[in-house]
């Protein structure tokens, strides 16, 4: 999405700074070409050295490089961005850009830029409630700017409260969005299951699996870039959405699942079963945790889960497309096929534990696409990220949703 883009990352003296190397590395990751032009009060919280580093690029500061005498055009370089991010914006360069105070090469450059505008607030919290500063970013988001909202938590002060810089992570994901213009699943509900299921023994004691939700989570993210509006019901996991409209409705057994399931599935269009079901869970759990003194052996009945894909697949309307997941460690392609024709599925993606790049927690995977009309398509290894870009694709082109 910002292959190639050219941002202009704008630093200011907060300590926040040390956060925007952090951002510059994912935007560099992320294909984008990046000018820092850094306030002389933000060389003070992280060094040009670093930056020019990073971005591959001479840091700008002043309107002239002292050794040389050369000009830097804020002209030229507000022309080139694609965008311009200021991260972390004080209170002070706020200010002055609220007010076309020109006094450094950040401000005047950001009067001269024609591209869009994002500035990501980071201050004391006292600072950042105080009137001034309200007026100033309402004037900034009338200008025309987009706000990237602080956040609340620890500030340097150690006090808590609103003023945090927001999250790299956030601040990218913002600007993708921004970017990103296929709208191509806008009306349409999907339901992603995602994570692990957790089958309780007793108060202490589960069975589960090493799920960790990523690429669920992944698709959910692509599918709501897309205009979708996203439902994941998801097992337990250390994992949130990048995206903000994502509805995320945590449960804990395969049971649960199911009914949070049965409840959504009516009203989607697409859902995705990429949860991690435990296949069998304790007949019974225990109310008091159970103790080891009163046997040296312990046996516990197992009973079969719910199939929440076959479930589904029973319920399925002919405008409904069920996708399914396989992960496998022998006759993959028979035993991926099979799992289509038994939970009466569109579609499986099949990942092989025998491949590397592949399985639980990896942030890379290596799908095979099988549809239930036989057509196969295997694709090498990739992101998270963008394998779920490839699903969405060909669920898209070869499947057309209804
Ligand atoms: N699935 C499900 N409910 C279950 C088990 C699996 O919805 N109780 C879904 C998974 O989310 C996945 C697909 O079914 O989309 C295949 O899961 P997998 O564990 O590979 O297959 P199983 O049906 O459990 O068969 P087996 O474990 O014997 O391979």
């Amino acid at each position: 999405m910002l292959k190639g883009k050219h941002i202009i990352l704008g630093i200011t003296g907060g300590i926040a700074a040390y956060k925007s190397v952090v951002l510059l590395r994912l935007f560099v990751k992320a294909g984008a070409e990046i000018q820092v032009v850094i306030t002389p009060s933000g060389k003070e919280f992280i060094t040009p050295v670093t930056l020019s580093a990073l971005s591959g690029k001479p840091v700008i500061s002043e309107f002239f490089t002292a050794n040389t005498g050369q000009w830097n055009s804020h002209v030229d370089i507000g022309l080139w961005a694609d965008a311009m991010v200021i991260a972390p914006a004080t209170a002070s360069t706020i200010g002055k850009m609220a007010n076309g105070i020109a006094d450094n090469m950040l401000v005047t450059t950001y009067l001269s830029a024609k591209a869009p505008v994002f500035v990501a607030p980071a201050m004391d919290l006292d600072m950042m409630a105080h009137p001034t500063t309200t007026r100033n970013i309402e004037q900034l988001r009338a200008d025309g700017c987009h706000i990237i909202e602080p956040g609340t938590g620890e500030l340097a002060s150690h006090l808590t409260g609103k003023g945090r810089m927001a999250e790299p992570e956030d601040i990218l994901a913002e600007i993708e969005r921004f970017f990103y213009n296929n709208k191509s699943l806008e009306g349409k509900k999907i339901l992603i299951t995602a994570g692990p299921t957790v089958e309780r023994i007793d108060p202490v004691r589960f069975i589960s699996n090493f799920s960790t939700g990523k690429m669920g989570y992944a698709l959910a993210d692509e599918a709501s870039r897309r205009g979708a509006e996203v439902t994941i019901v998801s097992g337990p996991v250390d994992i949130s959405p990048s995206e903000r409209n994502i509805k995320v409705i945590n449960v804990e057994s395969a049971r649960d699942m199911l009914s949070e399931c049965e409840k959504a599935f009516p009203d989607c269009d697409i859902a995705v079963m990429c949860a991690a079901v435990a296949d069998y869970a304790p007949k019974e759990t225990a109310e008091k945790k159970i103790k080891r003194e009163n046997s040296d052996r312990m046996q516990i009945e197992l009973v079969k889960n719910p199939d929440i894909s076959a479930t589904l697949g029973r319920l399925k309307k002919e405008n409904q497309l069920l996708i399914g997941f396989a992960l496998e460690t022998d006759n993959e392609t028979e035993n991926a096929l099979r799992k289509i024709k038994n939970k009466n599925l569109d579609l499986i993606v099949l990942n092989s534990l025998n491949d590397e790049g592949a399985g639980f927690g990896k942030d890379t995977n290596k799908i095979t696409i099988i549809t239930a009309k036989d057509d196969i398509q295997s694709f090498p290894t990739k992101s998270k990220r963008e394998v779920a870009v490839d699903i969405l694709d060909f669920i898209e082109t070869k499947l057309h949703p209804q």
